[in-house]
């Protein structure tokens, strides 16, 4: 063995021990609440599927029909990949959200590293919270602006952090949180986020991606909900998720979208999305708007299965919305719950470090609007029963 091969080797056989090695498994139907696993009907509680849209036939449709159009975008943006679809896209978006201007981007990931190592630079500081999506962990470290974590929705946290910025005379900082966090379920205590941002001159960008679609008269998101959006200067989204496309929005105000078409890396330097992806996109935005039937299924869904998780003694830590952890803590017994649950037709998939925090593993449910009542009260008998058998109740 050379040293890369002993070195990938060790890596992999200390995961392999610790509980934490990763597998792909080979699905059929993700889009729909029962999804294909070797050969077997799985209920499907592991999508970000949330209005049950990447199945739906107008969007499949609209795709189809954009297909027309050709097959790639050909280049970036900035050359010649800017179609006047996107132009249009673009303008729907900054006023269904109203805002002032609108970017998309290939994908949430993208979006957040190119957003943040864009605006900020190193004499910047950025204040962000422990749980925060990789992504934007990912858009500071590149960024390489001063990076001061607050514990997870501690706001006295965060305000020290800001009073100790300012000492040290750090000019520009912005604050940039979830709104929804993809491992717990819970919202950030965004009001206050915006009190603190007023009273310490920061910028604020906030990731909706699992709040776009979900919240919001027409779903377009927590900050609109709590009518806040006007305070949020950097507000980003995803169409991978409730949309159930793929790709990714930042609204801001025009010169701030301006900036971005001449600084950011992962816009510039990339080749725009396909036409397929935003004829999808636009199809997604329409029902999306008219989905309030279907936010309201899925918060009483998701309300029902939280409640019944609950008085059976489950930890869902603070889940309020569709995203629903089991919280385990050991990696070994939530893998063993995983592979009961897919035994019992149950797809739950365990989620452990390094995309949670170290002994905090858990099961994550995430509730469809178009799952079927009897196919939830079933699932919840089996995670029950499991849950008594691994002592985790
Ligand atoms: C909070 C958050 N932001 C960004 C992303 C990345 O989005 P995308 O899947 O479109 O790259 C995710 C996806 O998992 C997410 O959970």
């Amino acid at each position: 063995m050379n040293s890369w091969e002993m070195m990938i080797h060790a890596k992999l056989a200390s995961m392999a021990e610790e509980g934490l090695q990763r597998e792909l498994r080979p699905i059929k139907d993700a889009s729909q609440p029962i999804l294909m696993y070797q050969g077997k009907e799985l209920v499907n509680f592991s999508s970000n599927n949330y209005l049950g849209l990447a199945g739906h036939p107008q969007i499949i449709a609209a795709q189809q029909r954009s297909a027309e159009q050709g097959a790639g975008a050909t280049a970036s943006r900035l050359i010649i990949g800017h179609d006047e679809e996107m132009e249009e896209l673009e303008e729907e978006l900054a006023s269904f959200h109203q805002h002032e201007a609108a970017l998309v981007l290939a994908n949430g990931y993208m979006a957040n590293v190119g957003i943040l190592s864009s605006f900020l630079g190193r004499h910047d500081a950025v204040f962000s919270d422990r749980l925060n999506h990789a992504s934007i962990v990912d858009g500071i470290r590149l960024s390489r602006a001063t990076h001061f974590r607050y514990r997870h929705g501690d706001l006295n946290h965060l305000e020290e952090l800001l009073k100790k910025a300012k000492t040290r005379g750090i000019k520009r900082q912005l604050i940039v949180t979830d709104s929804v966090f993809s491992m717990d379920g819970d919202i950030a205590p965004l009001r206050d986020i915006v009190f603190l941002k007023q009273k310490y001159g920061t910028a604020l960008l906030i990731d909706e991606a699992h709040a776009g679609g979900v919240f919001g008269k027409h779903g377009e998101g927590l900050a609109h909900e709590l009518q806040i959006s006007e305070q949020v200067d950097l507000h980003m989204g995803t169409f991978s998720k409730a949309y159930g496309v793929y790709g990714a929005y930042v609204l801001a105000r025009k010169e701030w979208i301006q900036y971005l078409h001449h600084t950011c890396r992962s816009f510039i330097y990339t080749t725009a999305l396909p036409p397929t992806v935003i004829g999808g996109i636009r199809q997604a935005i329409q029902l999306v708007k008219e989905g309030m039937n279907l936010r309201i299924d899925l918060s009483k869904k998701s309300q029902y299965f939280r409640d019944e998780l609950v008085k059976a003694g489950f930890d869902i830590g603070g889940s309020t919305t569709q995203i629903i952890p089991v919280c385990i803590g050991d990696e070994n017994t939530t893998l063993t719950f995983s592979r009961k649950l897919i035994e019992r037709g149950i797809m739950s998939v365990a989620i452990r470090p390094p995309t949670v925090p170290k002994g905090t593993a858990r099961l994550r449910f995430s509730l469809m609007a178009n799952h079927q009542w009897e196919n939830i009260q079933s699932a919840l008998v089996a995670i029950k029963e499991i849950g008594k058998e691994l002592e985790v109740i």
